[in-house]
């Protein structure tokens, strides 16, 4: 019995094979290395001590993922793999429907054909779109999305939707994450974007290692309490243990679909997180306040009490923590994992 996790070298897959492993689960990691190393998987068994299966395969390329699945005993797919960055996908499309869209379509036929119809989706805050008011509930109208990236989500939930509609075997666990940071305590697994970051976490730290010379503060007038945007900061580790509790609800029994937020319920603004980074870590943030970016929102939090009800999960990690470990991992791996 194992779980497949796609995408398993990036920034979440990597911190929740550590905590699959650590709980107990045999894994199979499949990732095709196009945002992420390999490098991350050597490092998620020296934190565990374990060892495991890792293919290099496209999701999409449909005879190596049915071989993957020949080759070893799934139960289940965590299916992380996907592209992510919003600006991207307006320039992109195409790409990101056919990589996210098109391959979560190709990933359940082979799971479909080899009979394995559990699936944990790793869906986002952006499917409640621009119109709902937080704190952001399950039972609220997704869509509205506003970028093609958001787009694939939400569609890649209907679609996980009309599955389990169609065949009563299969299973969909949607979790839509929040704004996840921090990194794992020992440093050494983490985010490693590539180029220059579009997320507020990744910015701050290259600034404090002083790769980039300034941050940019999108908007200081938006109607929040210091007029900056308000966001629902999640540590990775937490997320990843969500991950954990949500297989094991799977594998527990019959489901169907189920959707649950993965937030801290708490929304801080920006100049918090900056200054919660200079509390935590002692380093000084270079910044500007400049114009907001388009397609953002001013406040988006989480109502995260479904997954406690449900799940018995919970984030335990606060701020301080997050900025503390987002740090260790920058500083210790000025270059990602080529350090
Ligand atoms: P990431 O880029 O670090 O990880 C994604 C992984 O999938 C990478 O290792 C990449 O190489 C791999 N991949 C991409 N396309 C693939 C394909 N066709 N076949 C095989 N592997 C492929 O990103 P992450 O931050 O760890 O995000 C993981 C998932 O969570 C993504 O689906 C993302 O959209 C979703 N998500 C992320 C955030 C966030 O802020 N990080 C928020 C909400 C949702
Ligand atoms: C972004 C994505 C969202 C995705 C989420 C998690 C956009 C429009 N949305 O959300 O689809 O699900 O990441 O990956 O990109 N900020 C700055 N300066 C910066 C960077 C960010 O001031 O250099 C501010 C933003 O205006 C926002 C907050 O910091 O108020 C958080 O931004 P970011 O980390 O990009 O996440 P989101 O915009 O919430």
């Amino acid at each position: 019995m194992a779980i497949l996790v796609t995408g398993g070298a990036g920034f979440i897959g990597s911190h929740t094979c550590v905590e699959l492993l650590n709980a107990g689960y045999d894994i199979v990691v499949v990732d095709n290395y196009y945002n992420s190393s390999p490098k991350s998987l050597d490092r998620v068994r020296e934190l565990t001590g374990k060892d495991f299966k890792q293919y290099e395969c496209d999701i999409r390329d449909s005879e190596g993922m049915d071989k993957i699945f020949k080759e070893n005993k799934i139960d289940a797919v965590i299916h992380f793999a996907g592209l992510k960055a919003v600006g991207e996908s307006c320039r992109k499309p195409m790409e990101y429907y056919d990589n996210n869209i098109g391959g979560t379509v190709k990933l359940c036929q082979v799971m479909r054909d080899n009979g394995c119809k559990n699936i944990v989706f790793s869906s986002s805050a952006t499917v409640y779109g621009m119109n709902n008011v937080s704190p952001l509930k399950e039972t609220m109208k997704a869509g509205g999305t506003t970028n093609p990236y958001g787009t694939t989500k939400y569609m890649i939930e209907i679609i996980l939707e009309d599955i389990c509609k169609a065949d009563e075997e299969w299973n969909a666990t949607l979790l839509r994450y929040f704004n996840p940071i921090g990194a794992h305590k020992s440093g050494r697994i983490g985010e490693n974007p590539n180029g220059i970051p579009n997320n507020l976490m990744p910015y701050i730290t290259q600034v404090a290692i002083g790769r980039l010379p300034c941050l940019s503060v999108f908007g200081n007038d938006y109607d929040t309490p210091d007029g900056t945007g308000v966001r629902d900061y999640i540590h990775v580790v937490d997320l990843a243990d969500g991950h954990v509790k949500a297989v094991k609800n799977i594998l527990e029994g019959k489901k169907g679909v189920q959707i649950f937020n993965l937030g801290t319920g708490k929304g801080y603004s920006v100049l918090d997180i900056i200054n919660g980074f200079e509390k935590a870590t002692g380093v000084k943030i270079n910044y500007k306040i400049v114009d907001r970016r388009p397609g953002d929102i001013a406040t988006c939090y989480s109502d995260p009490s479904k997954a406690k009800e449900v799940l018995g999960w919970e984030a335990k990690r606060d701020i301080e923590e997050m900025c503390e470990d987002s740090w260790r991992w920058q500083s210790q791996n000025p270059n990602g994992f080529e350090d």
